[in-house]
């Protein structure tokens, strides 16, 4: 019996074991926020999983910036992530724009891309309120091009702060509406926060904790006397609350300081939990203790931070054998991602 042949389809190469990705914009100091929310995670995931982690300077360019500091910020963001632990044997760290293939899948994610969609974005919102000079495309596109560098690595897991959740679930409906498009191709990314995935701003505790709002921040390699200052000039309350308080009740502040307690000091938060339902808490004495967990963490980043900066060279090649790498699994991507668009024959 003659068999009946079939034209070869092209499939959609899932990886075997889940891939990581995740971005930090090269946008001055990295701070607290930063490190609970997202570096932490990325140190913990890179031992169990394929990582790629990415310092986004065309996510970067956005907003106004200085074309002649943009290197420096670059380097600095590599420094501090490798600081924090990022294994450079386990993960591949990189530059966005060391990778062609980002912008070119963006490109084509922009095609399967609700403008109206782009426009309800929160972070496009508030950045389109404050910017003086006009909205530029660049910053409407700006979650295109974060999709474009999750699906690139076919990742699944996206550890990130809150702030980018809304990005992330755009992310999924980009894929899923080319999925159904032009045929099976990424699998959906998700989300993954942890404790802390929204740090507050120490000054006001009713925003987030920002690299563009001084005073907000304790950079991650701040000197030990200026931790010190910040905790102790975090804005908390007046007086300790009515015995019997609870302390999800707390005001943002007093939250936000127990947050950053049990990140840092989780031996000491039980006794200052208890005595804030007491009634008996006193504040001055729990910005001390995480002020000192706090000097005894970032120390030794600090420590790691100053001697990479110091060899600039050594950071310059690390990141270029980073986007060696990266670009492997990019260009497979492409490969596929233009034959299914038929932008290539089969
Ligand atoms: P960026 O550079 O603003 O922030 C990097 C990471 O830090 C988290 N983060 C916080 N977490 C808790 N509390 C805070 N106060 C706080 N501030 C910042 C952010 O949520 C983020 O995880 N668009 C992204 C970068 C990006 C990206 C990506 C992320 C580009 N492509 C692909 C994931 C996947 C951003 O602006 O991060």
């Amino acid at each position: 019996m003659e068999r009946v042949r079939t034209q070869p389809q092209p499939q959609a190469t899932v990886p075997a074991v889940p891939r990581v990705f995740s971005g930090i914009q090269p946008t001055g100091l990295i701070h607290l926020g930063n490190y609970v929310g997202a570096l932490r995670q990325w140190v913990e995931l890179q031992r169990q999983y394929e990582s790629y982690f990415c310092i986004v300077d065309l996510h970067a360019i956005t907003v106004p910036y200085e074309p002649a500091e943009l290197q420096q910020r670059i380097l600095e963001a590599a420094a501090a992530n490798l600081a924090a632990g990022i294994d450079p044997e386990r993960s591949v760290l990189f530059v966005q724009s060391h990778v062609p293939e980002h912008t070119e899948l963006m490109w084509l994610l922009n095609t399967v891309t609700p403008v109206g969609q782009l426009e309800r974005m929160t972070q496009y919102k508030e950045k389109a309120r404050r910017s003086k000079h006009g909205v530029m495309a660049g910053l409407l596109n700006y979650p295109v091009l974060q999709a474009a560098d999750v699906l690139l690595y076919k990742a699944t897991l996206v550890p990130v702060g809150e702030d980018q959740v809304q990005h992330i679930e755009l992310m999924r409906d980009i894929a899923e509406r080319f999925n159904k498009t032009f045929g099976e191709t990424f699998p959906l990314p998700e989300a993954r926060l942890s404790k802390g995935a929204r740090i507050m701003a120490l000054n006001d505790p009713t925003k987030k904790m920002s690299k563009s709002v001084p005073g907000s921040y304790i950079a991650l390699t701040e000197d030990p006397d200026e931790i010190r200052r910040k905790v102790r000039a975090a804005v908390t309350d007046p007086g300790p609350p009515a015995q019997g308080a609870r302390l999800e009740d707390a005001s943002p502040g007093v939250a936000n300081l127990f947050t950053l307690l049990e990140v840092f000091a989780p031996e000491a938060y039980p006794r200052f939990a208890e005595a804030y339902t007491d009634g008996t808490i006193r504040y001055s004495e729990l910005k001390q203790v995480l002020a000192e967990a706090l000097v005894e963490a970032l120390a030794p980043i600090r420590e790691r931070y100053r001697r990479l900066v110091s060899r600039p060279d050594q950071v310059w090649d690390l990141l270029r054998h980073g986007a060696e790498r990266a670009r492997m699994v990019a260009q497979a991507t492409m490969e596929e991602v233009r034959r299914r668009m038929g932008l290539r024959g089969a």
